[in-house]
């Protein structure tokens, strides 16, 4: 036999040793024919594991989700623009940005982790973080806005913070002593790392500055 027949040769047996009712016979017949080497071809044979895959894939468990809706919120936080969902990093514990979305939609978040909650204004910084952690109960899926993987944001502080103070800042200033002077946690307007405007940095970089501070500015110099 081919190294391709053996491999479907393989294949099924395994599929006929495993329980199944209609499916068993099928395979077994299937088995019987595979004696006499069928005309196989690779192309064929990649095409039975891609449906293969694509089954396991279908029939893998998603995992449970629940809404959130910030509308009250607005009430309360009458300046915020948007708001920010920060999860937990699930090693080090330290947050990320799973996502911002405005205050009127309802997205769909990973339910029972906790979530931390952030107001974000017209500038776009915090203007409110919630002082604790909250899990959402799960609820049945409806299609809709998933902040999940695909969304997130992670800020780091040597890959995305360090390289824009080495490149305006350290020219005149220790760096260990401006992150610790010039920054207060979740707050990056009350941080004069981020307000500060004898430099001058682009927004982009002052954007990335200010999420970094707002997201709690962890593992510093
Ligand atoms: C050309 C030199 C120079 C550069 C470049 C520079 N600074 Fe400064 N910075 C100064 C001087 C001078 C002071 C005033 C020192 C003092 O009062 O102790 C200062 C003060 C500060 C202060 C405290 C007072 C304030 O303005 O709030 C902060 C915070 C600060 N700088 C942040 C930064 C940041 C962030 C960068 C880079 C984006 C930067 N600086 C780049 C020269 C510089």
């Amino acid at each position: 036999m081919e190294r391709d027949d053996l491999a479907i040769d393989g294949l099924l047996r395994e599929l006929a040793r495993a329980p199944g009712g209609d499916d068993h016979a099928f395979v077994a017949r299937v088995l019987a024919r595979t004696q006499h080497p069928a005309p196989w071809k690779p192309a064929a044979f990649a095409a039975a594991i891609l449906v293969a895959m694509g089954m396991v894939y279908a029939m893998a468990p998603e995992a449970p989700t629940g809404r959130i809706d910030f509308a009250h919120q607005s009430c309360l936080l009458p300046d915020a623009v948007r708001m920010r969902v920060l999860a937990k990093e699930a090693a080090s514990e330290r947050l990320y940005l799973l996502g911002e979305v405005a205050m009127d939609a309802v997205p769909r978040v990973p339910a029972s982790t906790p979530l931390l909650f952030q107001a974000v204004g017209r500038d776009g910084l915090a203007i409110w973080t919630a002082p604790s952690f909250v899990k959402v109960r799960p609820t049945p899926s409806t299609p809709g806005l998933m902040l999940d993987r695909k969304s997130a944001r992670r800020v780091d502080f040597a890959r995305d913070v360090k390289p824009i103070l080495d490149l305006h800042c350290s020219g005149c200033h220790a760096e260990a002593e401006l992150v610790r002077e010039g920054v207060t946690p979740f707050e990056a307007r009350r941080s004069r790392l981020v307000t500060q405007t004898h430099a001058p940095i682009s927004s982009d970089d002052r954007r990335q500055l200010a999420l970094w501070v707002d997201l709690g500015a962890c593992v510093r110099p």
